[in-house]
């Protein structure tokens, strides 16, 4: 048994300072070059040792001291979403920020970058504000509010991005609609270049998708569903890359999903351009068939419907691929939670998204396992990558760093159910399955914000 009580430095006589060991455990850290089994120690909320043998028994011994024995189990940086969906304001019946922060932290994140598809958009310096303040009123994961591109993502006039900027916005998206017009787009390139914040697209053609409702392909066609095809993502990142190269400013691409858009920003890279891209686990896994079989054996799944869709084979195989040699530099969930009543109802009237914050860890480990993604690039895109695209100070486990740490426990099999996840909704065809990978225990600054129930017992 762990006692967490010993990690409170205000608890057990108020003046003891805190400290937490990670004995023993395999730490990995690309950053520092780290991949080695050593002590972490943690004191007052920052590590201040990492080595084999770096805690004396003296520590390990004292009363005041938690101590956790690795046990075959990893401890890596906190993790950081660059792309999630918490429905405040708006439609807190899918999603709040208090579920989505406990959501976070039971998935290994340290920080979450929130979407301004919100009731109202976040359009304005208000929301972004009350965004913020809501966060730190429930304490846990750090919430960065990402900025609308336009004022109620219309695709027209651009919002005022210095306000957003000034309230803790970390970059700007029309997430959900893709801003097609290419002199808006320009302007906001240019726009946002002065406050050097990145400008996140959803690359989407929308005269290319109309009235689809999954990937354009032979499955669609035995479905009789429309299909969203390829190029419609393709040519909005072709474009977005010249206007970037012609602008000088930063350009991201939100959730990549085609093999024509990965070689696009690879060969920008290439180029030197300041392009970088995000990749969701559900694109690195799972194909249209998935649509059509159904998680539930029932087909025409509504938890495999989301934006952008659900591609095939080649695509998924040109993500990975992408994703292990940096051209994707990140992995982002685009958690989207809704509810029963988004879902449980025609394909072609459910609402695209699909769950991923406490999912990351069981789904993803199997690329790591099946050799495909290195470990090191898999924390890499989840840590100092995506802090990267948007600015902020990566967790590290670097010596005197805030103690941002997940705890992985790699060989466990469990499978994932609806009840135990803390998101309010469960809209995703992974829950149900079972996985091999686990995370145990996140700190934040030495303090425990998710305990897996049972990890230490
Ligand atoms: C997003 C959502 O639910 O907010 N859904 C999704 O499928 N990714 C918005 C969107 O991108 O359509
Ligand atoms: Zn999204």
């Amino acid at each position: 048994m762990v006692d967490w009580s010993k990690a409170s430095s205000s608890g057990r006589g108020g003046r003891d300072p805190q400290l937490v060991v990670f004995s023993a455990v395999r730490a990995v850290d690309p950053v520092v070059e780290l991949d080695d089994t050593v002590d972490i120690v943690v004191e007052d909320g920052r590590i201040t040792r990492v080595g084999p043998g770096a805690a004396t028994a003296e520590m390990k011994s004292s009363e005041r001291a938690v101590v956790i024995e690795g046990g075959g189990r990893w401890a890596l940086p906190a993790f950081v979403d660059i792309h999630v969906h918490f429905r405040e304001p708006g439609h807190e019946y899918k999603e709040d920020i208090k579920s989505g922060l406990d959501a976070a932290a039971a998935g290994g994140f340290a920080h979450v970058c929130c979407m301004p598809n919100t009731k109202p958009v976040n359009d304005r310096r208000s929301i972004t504000e009350a965004m913020v303040a809501r966060a730190r009123e429930v304490g846990g994961p750090a919430l960065h509010p990402i900025g609308a591109i336009t004022r109620g993502l219309k695709g027209q006039e651009l919002t005022e991005m210095a306000d957003l900027k000034e309230a803790g916005a970390v970059g700007v998206s029309d997430d959900g609609r893709c801003v097609t017009d290419s002199a808006i787009m320009r302007s906001a390139l240019e726009y946002a270049k002065t406050f050097d914040l990145p400008v996140i697209q959803h690359a989407e053609d929308h005269a290319l998708t109309a009235g689809s409702h999954m990937h354009e392909g032979a499955v669609s066609t035995r479905l009789g569903l429309r299909g969203w095809p390829r190029v419609a993502e393709d040519i909005i990142v072709a474009r977005d890359i010249l206007l970037a190269e012609a602008v000088g400013a930063r350009y991201h691409v939100a959730h990549i999903s085609t093999e024509g858009a990965v070689r696009l920003v690879r060969e920008a890279k290439q180029r030197g351009l300041k392009v970088t891209a995000e990749v969701t686990p559900h694109h690195l896994l799972l194909t249209d068939e998935a649509v059509a079989q159904g998680h539930n054996g029932l087909g025409y799944d509504t938890f495999c419907k989301v934006n952008p869709p659900l591609r095939e084979q080649r695509d998924i195989d040109a993500c990975v691929a992408g994703l292990a040699d940096g051209t994707i530099d990140a992995i982002a969930t685009d958690h989207a939670p809704h509810s029963s009543l988004e879902k449980e109802c025609e394909f072609q009237a459910a609402s695209p998204g699909l769950i991923g914050l406490e999912l990351v860890v069981p789904t993803l480990l199997q690329l790591v396992r099946d050799g495909k993604l290195s470990l090191g690039r898999f924390v890499a895109a989840l840590t100092s990558a995506p802090s990267g695209v948007v600015g902020i100070e990566a967790p590290t486990l670097r010596v005197g760093a805030k103690a941002d740490i997940v705890l992985v426990d790699p060989e466990r099999t469990h499978t994932v159910e609806g009840a135990q996840l803390r998101s309010k909704c469960h809209n995703s065809p992974f829950v149900g399955q079972t996985f091999t990978g686990s995370v145990e225990l996140t700190t934040l600054r030495g303090q425990p914000v998710y305990v897996r129930e049972g990890a230490f017992s």
